[in-house]
């Protein structure tokens, strides 16, 4: 429940990367011996893959205080999963790359998540083949079996983030020499590289299109604290300029957000990069501008939801496409819903400024989710009502207190203290 129309002001730390984290986790089954992880998200989707390694008969400690989660992978063994937690989370797939390398074989049912449109596994498919895994789908589930995986090289036809990181978490303990060519470029990749390097693995190039991989027979211990959550860090951004705001946007590497910058001193934002934070000052009015949502470093796909709702504060008609997914516009219907002038055509928004009204609407994905709290905080009149904020749990920790500190007067309320 949002009743907008205040200005953000404050100072918001950022946690660490879900989407980093959701490939770390896995990451750690790699080795032989306990993995620490620091600066772990308090996410629903970190929950979901602590319960997935612990039913694999590791023994997880998670301390949510700490933002630590420490992982012993020693009595692991590869237990089919064709169903259970792996089917709530996309990135249950790094299960195939984890297991596969550890073990030569995993049975992982094909992934739950956000569904905003259909996402294909057949890049990760692919390299797990190269590597001499046979795969076949069986009701539903893959399952991968290798007597031995041999290094190979492997051309992405689409830069991957999934699909590059469980190439390299198989390949890590693979025979001999690894190439991924096309690889996905994001600040996660370097992460995951970073992580597996420290556990013994030999990976080079992480960061860049070319990746090499020399495999090692044995992976042990580290640990290893996760990158800020560049998404995160985004959104809030975008919150406070949609707000008029003052905001201080913490433990972040601005380096991670430069798309985004770029995008708000265009539209006329005051924008301060500081070290490991950046400052972001909102303004009365906006210029229009057009984005587009690329791979890294480009403008983050993640944050094309959150920046529709911007873009209807701006003067004028701004154009917004997405060219990582073609349909991920399940925002724009309940945007509509407040008043939005929004059109999609093709794989492009286009966005007529104006003011937006107080209204019911529901998440249907997690960065939806965000864009229409983002929407709701702009409102002044009324109480905008989202629901399905199980989606925006899923990446955003504390949003509620966060958004609280900031000054905004947003507040759960349960179907059950309702209707009381
Ligand atoms: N694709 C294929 N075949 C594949 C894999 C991907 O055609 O085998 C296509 C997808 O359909 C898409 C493009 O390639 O058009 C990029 O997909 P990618 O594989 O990079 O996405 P992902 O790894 O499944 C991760 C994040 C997403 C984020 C994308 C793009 C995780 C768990 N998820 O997904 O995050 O949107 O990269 O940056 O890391 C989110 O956080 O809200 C989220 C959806």
């Amino acid at each position: 429940m949002i009743s907008g129309g205040r200005p953000l002001q404050g100072t918001i730390t950022i946690s660490g990367a879900k989407n980093s984290a959701i490939a770390l986790i896995p990451a750690a089954l790699l080795a032989e011996s306990e993995v620490v992880l620091d600066n772990l998200p308090l996410l629903s989707d970190v929950a979901v893959y602590a319960e997935i390694l612990e039913n694999l008969g590791a023994s997880v400690s998670w301390h949510e205080l700490e933002n630590q989660m420490r992982i012993d992978p020693s009595s692991v063994r590869s237990i089919p999963m064709p169903n259970g937690p792996v089917k709530k989370l996309r990135a249950s797939y790094y299960m195939m790359g984890a297991l596969l390398g550890r073990f030569g074989e995993a049975t992982i049912g094909l992934p739950g998540g956000c569904n905003f449109e259909p996402r294909p596994i057949d890049q990760h498919i692919k390299g797990f083949e190269a590597l001499g895994a046979t795969v076949t789908n069986e009701h539903g589930s893959i399952h991968l079996y290798a007597k031995e995986l041999r290094g190979a090289k492997i051309y992405l036809d689409v830069a991957s983030v999934g699909a590059t990181i469980n190439i390299m978490l198989a390949a890590a303990r693979a025979k001999g020499h690894t190439i991924i060519e096309n690889a996905a470029k994001e600040p996660e990749i370097i992460d995951v590289a970073t992580l597996l390097n420290a556990m013994g693995a030999s990976i080079k190039g992480a960061g860049t299109e070319t990746i090499r991989i020399e495999g090692v027979s044995e992976m042990h211990g580290c640990r290893h604290s996760i990158i800020p959550d560049r998404i995160q860090a985004g959104t809030y951004m975008i919150a406070a300029a949609a707000t008029r705001g003052d905001v201080l946007i913490d433990n972040v590497i601005p380096k991670h957000l430069e798309a985004v910058t770029a995008k708000l001193l265009e539209m006329g934002v005051h924008v301060d990069e500081l070290d490991e934070g950046i400052r972001v000052l909102g303004k009365a009015s906006y210029n229009h501008v057009d984005v587009k949502a690329l791979t890294y470093p480009g403008f983050a796909t993640d944050l094309q939801s959150p920046m529709t709702s911007l873009l209807t504060q701006a003067q004028g008609v701004s154009v917004l496409s997405d060219f990582v997914y073609s349909s991920r516009f399940k925002h724009v219907p309940e945007l509509a819903r407040m008043g939005a002038k929004i059109k999609v055509e093709g794989r492009s928004a286009i966005i007529e400024g104006g003011e937006l009204n107080a209204a019911k609407v529901k998440a249907m994905d997690l960065r939806a989710g965000a864009a229409l709290v983002i929407a709701g905080l702009t409102v002044g009149e009324g109480v905008t009502e989202v629901s399905g904020v199980e989606f925006i749990d899923r990446g955003y920790d504390h949003i509620v207190d966060n958004l609280r500190n900031l000054g905004a007067n947003v507040w759960r309320e349960t179907l059950e203290t309702r209707t009381l």
